[in-house]
């Protein structure tokens, strides 16, 4: 039978103290209702002393929400314990969370007070909150770095003060999991009265331990979590609510005496919608809801994933909310996964087209970071249109600027053999065209040019459609090329060898 860690997000207070991510009213009602959905324990709304919008968001949250235990932050003080009481007084469920720091540094710099006032201010600031709600927190603030005797003293007597809940923070994620597992344990075995409350813990991540430093916490007797969304929280944040549920959801095998209540397939819409109103952007690989956490780019991950997902995936996309795994198309990406995507996109390919299409996208690929399903699309449609190449593109060399006469030099093939030319014209598209019909012997009239970007970004794919009359002939020539001129070229020869095959044919359409 599994423990059950309850989820305290502290998102709305913690997390809003990263900088530059404040929420109004109307955002922080929203993610609490997906925190709602995803099914914490505890919502630390805000710190109703802090600011009238504190005060609001956290009464608007107390008499809306229902489900979770709304909290709402107080220092040590009346006025503080006051306001969060007024703010929770609607609450289906309110916590009062009182904290006051312990460690020397805090005490003689910051707050000028001896231990003994410390632990008198901390026991009447508990029982004050007391007076107002059933369900008060006591934190020891910067616990990590306090002296361990002292700690055990202020935690014994907030107790007996009436704290449910004792939580330990590592305020300036200075600890290691060895060592605050250690301080965990040792409060578990000291504090003589510890079984009338719960220990919680709330890791910083300022040395990237806010979540190994809380996994340590629940194997030494911690048995509520204090996380963020995303990881977000004063400085370097908080330890991340989807890493803590996923690591012991993942880890079974090693965690199976502990579980949680969240619905883990919530996570990434909640992230995605924390994102979008901090403005904090998640970074692409990070654990469980960044942009890559389910992507693969290189050819032998792709290979593996196709044939069995567990080879490369620890995770289920779907448990987290991820549609699918992303087989992401770059130069590092194989055969296997280019003819999966192009079957998922309705392609129904030969092996030689495969090939063919392939050797093209490898080059596309050097060129371009990200191959979308557009480029594809467009690959492969030039390509299946492709008509014998009675002229084939060996080079193109293009000199144009505000002071120069646009000067094209352009290599084709023909039955093997090379044929250079080059021309000017009145601009660096004009000049290619009259080149290319030096070599060709042929002279086309351009009636129709487009050109349109077939993807998004500065390294887009431009695609040129042209239409050229070519004695009495009108044939349309497409090409592509990240570069808008080359792809101009290779429009126009497209459409000059689309009319040697047609004479050859002579089932083209006649006429203008
Ligand atoms: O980091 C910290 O110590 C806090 C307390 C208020 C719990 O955020
Ligand atoms: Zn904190």
């Amino acid at each position: 039978m599994s423990e059950q860690i309850l989820v305290f997000d502290t998102t709305l207070r913690d997390g809003e103290q990263s900088p530059g991510a404040s929420m109004n009213l109307r955002e922080k009602m929203e993610v609490a209702r997906q925190l709602v959905r995803l099914k914490v324990d505890a919502i630390e709304a805000g710190f109703p002393i802090a600011s009238p919008g504190d005060f609001e968001a956290v009464q608007a949250i107390a008499n809306e929400i229902r489900g979770p235990i709304i909290v709402g932050l107080a220092r040590c003080m009346e006025k503080d314990i006051v306001a969060a009481a007024e703010a929770l007084k609607k609450a289906e469920r309110s916590r009062i969370h009182v904290f006051l720091a312990t460690s020397k540094i805090h005490m003689e710099y910051k707050l000028k007070k001896a231990e003994a006032e410390i632990l008198r201010q901390a026991v009447e600031g508990v029982k004050l909150a007391k007076k107002y709600v059933k369900d008060v927190e006591f934190s020891p603030e910067d616990a990590s770095r306090s002296d361990p005797e002292f700690l055990v003293k202020v935690v014994e007597a907030v107790i007996d003060a009436g704290a449910s809940t004792v939580n330990i923070p590592d305020t300036v994620g200075y600890s290691t999991p060895e060592e605050f597992g250690k301080l965990i344990a040792y409060l578990n075995k000291t504090v003589s009265n510890i079984n009338q409350a719960v220990i919680s813990v709330h890791c910083h991540n300022d040395l990237g331990l806010g979540v190994a430093n809380s996994i340590s916490a629940i194997l030494n007797g911690a048995r509520q979590l204090e996380c963020t969304i995303n990881g977000i929280g004063e400085r370097a944040g908080n330890a991340s609510l989807e890493e803590i549920v996923m690591i012991l959801k993942t880890r079974d095998d090693l965690y199976k005496s502990f579980t949680t209540g969240i619905d883990s397939r919530q996570i990434m819409k909640t992230s995605r919608l924390v994102s979008n109103l901090t403005g904090i952007v998640v970074q692409p690989n990070k654990a469980i809801v960044g942009e890559n956490a389910f992507a693969h780019e290189a050819g032998i991950h792709q290979d593996g994933v196709l044939k069995k997902q567990s080879t490369y995936e620890i995770m289920r996309p779907e448990d987290v909310g991820v549609q699918e795994s992303k087989l992401v198309l770059g130069k590092h990406s194989g055969r296997h996964a280019f003819r999966d995507r192009l079957e998922h996109l309705g392609f129904d390919l030969d092996a030689d087209e495969v090939n063919r299409a392939f050797d093209r996208f490898k080059v596309l690929a050097d060129k371009k970071k990200t191959i979308y399903d557009e480029d594809l699309v467009a690959l492969i449609e030039e390509d299946l249109s492709t008509i014998p190449a009675v002229f084939e593109m060996e080079y193109i060399n293009i000199c144009t600027g505000d002071k120069t006469v646009p000067t094209a030099t352009v290599r084709l093939k023909r039955d093997g053999k090379i044929l250079e030319d080059a021309a000017t014209g009145d601009g660096p598209v004009d000049a290619s065209y009259k080149a290319i019909d030096r070599i060709t012997k042929l002279s086309g009239k351009l009636k129709d040019y487009s050109l349109k970007a077939v993807t998004g970004g500065k390294d887009a794919l431009g695609e040129v459609v042209v239409k050229v009359a070519l004695n009495n002939r009108l044939v349309v020539g497409k090409g592509t090329s990240t570069d808008i001129l080359v792809a101009s070229a290779n429009a126009y020869l497209n459409a000059i060898n689309r009319y040697l095959f047609l004479e050859e044919r002579r089932d083209g359409i006649p006429g203008l």
